[in-house]
C-alpha cells in the first residue's frame, strides 16, 4: 500500500547563498543533510552553475542549469536555505537564484513552497538583517516561509572549523530543531508533492 501523503519522507532541497569552498553557510547545508529527522531528507543543491538573470535569455528559454534548478526545487516537499549577509542584505548568488526561481510569477516553483531560512555569518547579528530580507522577498513570490525558529549563527568563526564544517553541538541542535519545524510546518500545508500532483 502506498504511504499516505502524512507517512511519506519528506524531502527538502538545501541551497546556501555562497559559493566560497569553506562557507560557513554550505556546511549548515551539510550539517542538515546529516542531521535530518526521521522521515526526512536534505538534498544540498549547488548555486554555482546559475547564470546571472536575464529577461531576453529567460524569453528564449531557462538555460539548462536554470531549467534544472527549477526542476529540484519542484520535486521537493520543501526547500531549506541558508544565506550569508552581505551589506546586510541578501548576496547577489542566493538573490539571482531566487529571482530565476520565482518566474512565471505567481505559478513558479516558489509558489506555494514551504520553504525555511537559516544563516551564519562573521559578524555578531548572524544574518538577522539578510534573513529579514529574503522573508520579505520569498513572501513576495508566494513562498510559506516558515515563521520560526530562527537560526541567527554570529561570530561563526568559532563555530566552524577552517574547511566550513559546523563543530558547534548547540548550533548544531538550532539546525535539527529547525528541521523538525520545516517537517511539522510541510505536513501541516499540506501539500508533499505527491498530493499535489494527484
Ligand atoms: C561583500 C561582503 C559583505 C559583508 N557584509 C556583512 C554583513 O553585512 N554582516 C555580516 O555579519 N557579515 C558580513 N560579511 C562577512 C560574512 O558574514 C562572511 O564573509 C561570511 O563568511 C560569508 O558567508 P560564507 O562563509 O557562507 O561565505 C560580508 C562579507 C562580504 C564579502
Amino acid at each position: 500500500m502506498a504511504p499516505r501523503p502524512s507517512d511519506r519522507p519528506l524531502t527538502f532541497l538545501g541551497i546556501a547563498g555562497s559559493l566560497r569552498r569553506a562557507s560557513y553557510n554550505r556546511g549548515l547545508i551539510r550539517a542538515a543533510v546529516e542531521l535530518a529527522p526521521t522521515g526526512t531528507r536534505v538534498v544540498a543543491y549547488d548555486l554555482a552553475e546559475i547564470p546571472l538573470y536575464n529577461a531576453d535569455v529567460e524569453e528564449v528559454g531557462d538555460p539548462g542549469s536554470v531549467a534544472a534548478f527549477k526542476a529540484a526545487i519542484a520535486a521537493a516537499d520543501a526547500l531549506l536555505i541558508a544565506t550569508p549577509e552581505y551589506n546586510h542584505c541578501v548576496p547577489g548568488v542566493l538573490k539571482n537564484a531566487v529571482d530565476w526561481a520565482s518566474r512565471p510569477a505567481r505559478r513558479s516553483v516558489l509558489t506555494d513552497k514551504p520553504v525555511a531560512i537559516m544563516g551564519a555569518s562573521s559578524g555578531r547579528g548572524g544574518t538577522a538583517r539578510a534573513q529579514a530580507h529574503l522573508r520579505d522577498g520569498l513572501t513576495y513570490t508566494d513562498g510559506l516561509v516558515l515563521p520560526l525558529p530562527e537560526v541567527l549563527v554570529a561570530e561563526s568563526g568559532a563555530r566552524f572549523d577552517a574547511d566550513g564544517n559546523l563543530i558547534d553541538p548547540s548550533t548544531r541542535a538550532d539546525v535539527r530543531d529547525l528541521l523538525v519545524a520545516l517537517a511539522a510546518w510541510t505536513r501541516r500545508l499540506g501539500r508533499p508533492v505527491e498530493a499535489v500532483a494527484s
